[in-house]
């Protein structure tokens, strides 16, 4: 049975292929269009889903989206009629989403496909069921409490659930305009972050705040109940798509967030490029802060009505790494399952998956064991890539690559690291990766300066050998997706200063070798040469998408000053470097 998952006209639009129950190929259409979070169709990534398993659409039998525009339907009627001015805007909403009414024709437009060919039957699952789904059915866990919390979704921002063996129950919603993504999205674009995902960037601010606004920021969302409420004295009226809109050429759009109440208490909102001021760090401090208390309460609520030690976890905010880490201080849960999709782009995975057990009834279930679900390229369409460039390069075994790259690396080397498929959600994880040594104290600002451009204060996550994960940092739960910020322990903090944030935390990826064998081994190496467990890890791009080709990689690699390239067997050399790759390096 072949089921296709998509998440569209949505941000991160995306398409996954669930082969009798196992996801066997998944990925957002950024990484193939190169238009960052994009929200159109994913006729690409549909495309590369049937590739993989060598079918056409006629083959598929059942197609599943992570959107039902009928669903909490009376709740946005509600709203509608007690808020005239946005009935418009509902109206608005209501007829672009009609275009998915009929899915065959549009997939056949997007794909060029006579519809006629089409014989799949279709299923719209509510988006944060499909958020819950996408992690619990992945988990492995036979029951568990499921919770999902974003900007918005089908007029819902949080959910709880209860999941056991193919089912997941919902017990409770928190309906807009209440939303912890919006919180968190109106404060980063009063800090002059207004782009789609740019919260992320702003969670590594917070640790350098300190406590001065929290009592006034703690104003604007309140627990309420089991779960919380907006003062929306703060916010712009923003209607049912939460204020994000979809251009036609499929880009995310962001409105602004703040009202002029934020700019009477705190002053003018800082212009995006502006220096950031102390004030616009105690203000990431105290946004960080009050979403983490507001977290803790709704999954400690959650945990009352769905008792287990068990977290399945999934929804834009669940990239919150911060909070994710803490969550077994300040929680009785003791294990949790994050989806590595956590953000819409997952909701193609969890709509699929949702279709075969809930709706098929389908039992076997599917473990996500790692996140390598995109494409890969075989070493001769690698090779014809690099053969069209002046690029000198030679082919290395397994061992001598991995030697020659642990040398570099220990060397004080950047690496592009291209091998196997490409990861599955925002993070690299291995595959498609820039490398570098944890503990050189200028690492950072040289990755800044020469290849990434990032804001200063946004932290490089290191990369983990499971078994030496305790001897490193503070907890021991594993973080195969780096999706928990750990305190790395005292002790350490200097051996690790390039992935060392200013509150001596780091987020990390733990690796096992079952995981990702060839990432392991060459940890193992450099490990062999320095004595750390432990090496750089940040994605493989400029400002850009995360490569998923090898012509990106190779393009990434000689418009930036990365060092090496390795490119499945292939070791390529910027010139300036030629001569020093034979060279021994000091243990
Ligand atoms: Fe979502």
């Amino acid at each position: 049975m072949l089921i296709l998952g998509l998440n569209m006209f949505h941000g991160d639009a995306s398409a996954a292929l669930i082969q009798d129950g196992e996801v066997v190929f998944a990925i957002a259409e950024e990484r193939l269009n190169r238009i960052k979070h994009y929200g159109g169709v994913p006729a690409l990534s549909i495309q590369a889903c049937l590739d993989f398993v060598g079918a056409d659409i006629g083959d598929i039998d059942h197609v599943a989206v992570g959107r039902d525009k009928d669903a909490n339907l009376a709740r946005k009627v509600q709203y509608a009629l007690a808020n005239p001015a946005k009935i418009l805007n509902f109206i608005h909403i209501r007829k672009r989403r009609e275009a998915m009414n009929d899915l065959k024709s549009l997939l056949g437009r997007a794909m060029e496909v006579d519809p006629a060919k089409m014989r799949f039957q279709e299923h719209n699952v509510e988006h944060h069921i499909a958020h819950i789904a996408s992690a619990f059915y992945c988990s492995g866990m036979e029951e568990s409490a499921g919770f999902s919390y974003d900007g918005s979704g089908d007029f819902v921002s949080a959910m709880f659930a209860r999941c056991a063996g193919t089912e997941v129950e919902p017990t409770e919603r928190v309906f807009l305009p209440h939303s912890l993504g919006s919180f968190y999205t109106m404060l980063c674009g009063f800090l002059g972050y207004r782009k789609y995902g740019d919260e992320g960037k702003v969670m590594g601010l917070a640790a350098y705040g300190e406590n001065t606004y929290c009592e006034q920021i703690s104003d604007i969302v309140s627990p309420s109940g089991t779960t919380f409420k907006l003062n929306l004295d703060y916010f712009m009226p923003l209607g049912s798509n939460s204020g994000m809109q979809i251009s036609e050429d499929g880009t995310v759009k962001i409105q602004r967030h703040y009202s002029n109440k934020m700019v009477e208490l705190f002053g003018e909102p800082r212009k995006a490029n502006a220096e950031i001021s102390r004030r616009d760090r105690d203000i990431a401090f105290a946004m960080q802060q009050r979403f983490e208390e507001i977290f803790f309460h709704l999954i400690n609520e959650l945990h009352k009505q769905a008792p287990s030690n068990n977290l399945a976890m999934a929804g834009g905010c669940a990239l919150n790494s911060v909070a994710n880490g803490k969550i077994f201080t300040e929680t009785p849960f003791t294990r949790t399952w994050i989806q590595p999709a956590a953000g819409d782009e997952g909701l193609a995975v969890g709509a699929a998956l949702y279709a075969y057990h809930s709706v098929l009834k389908q039992p076997h279930r599917h473990e996500m064991k790692n996140s390598y679900l995109g494409p890969e390229f075989s070493e001769e369409r690698i090779r014809g890539a690099l053969e069209s460039t002046s690029l000198e390069y030679r082919r290395l075994d397994r061992q001598p690559l991995l030697d020659v790259v642990a040398d570099q690396i220990a060397a004080g080397k950047v690496i592009g690291w291209f091998q196997g498929r490409m990861e599955w959600g925002p993070r690299a994880l291995g595959n498609r990766s820039i490398l570098a040594h944890p503990g050189l104290p200028d690492m950072k600002d040289t990755l800044n300066a020469r290849i990434k451009h990032r804001e200063w204060f946004r932290p490089f996550a290191p990369s983990t050998l499971i078994e030496h994960q305790s001897e490193y940092f503070e907890h021991d739960h594993p973080s195969p997706f780096m999706l928990h910020v750990y305190k790395i322990r005292p002790d350490k903090r200097e051996r690790l200063c390039a992935v060392n944030h200013v509150d001596d935390t780091g987020r990390l990826q733990t690796v096992s070798r079952e995981e990702n064998p060839l990432y392991y081994d060459l940890i193992r190496s450099f490990q062999s040469r320095t004595g750390l467990p432990i090496v750089l890890n940040t994605s493989f791009n400029e400002n850009e998408p995360i490569v998923c080709k090898p012509e990106e990689a190779i393009d990434c690699f000689r418009r930036t000053k990365m060092d090496v390239l390795a490119i499945g067997p292939y070791l390529v050399l910027k010139e300036e470097n030629q001569t020093r790759v034979e060279e021994p390096v000091a243990v």
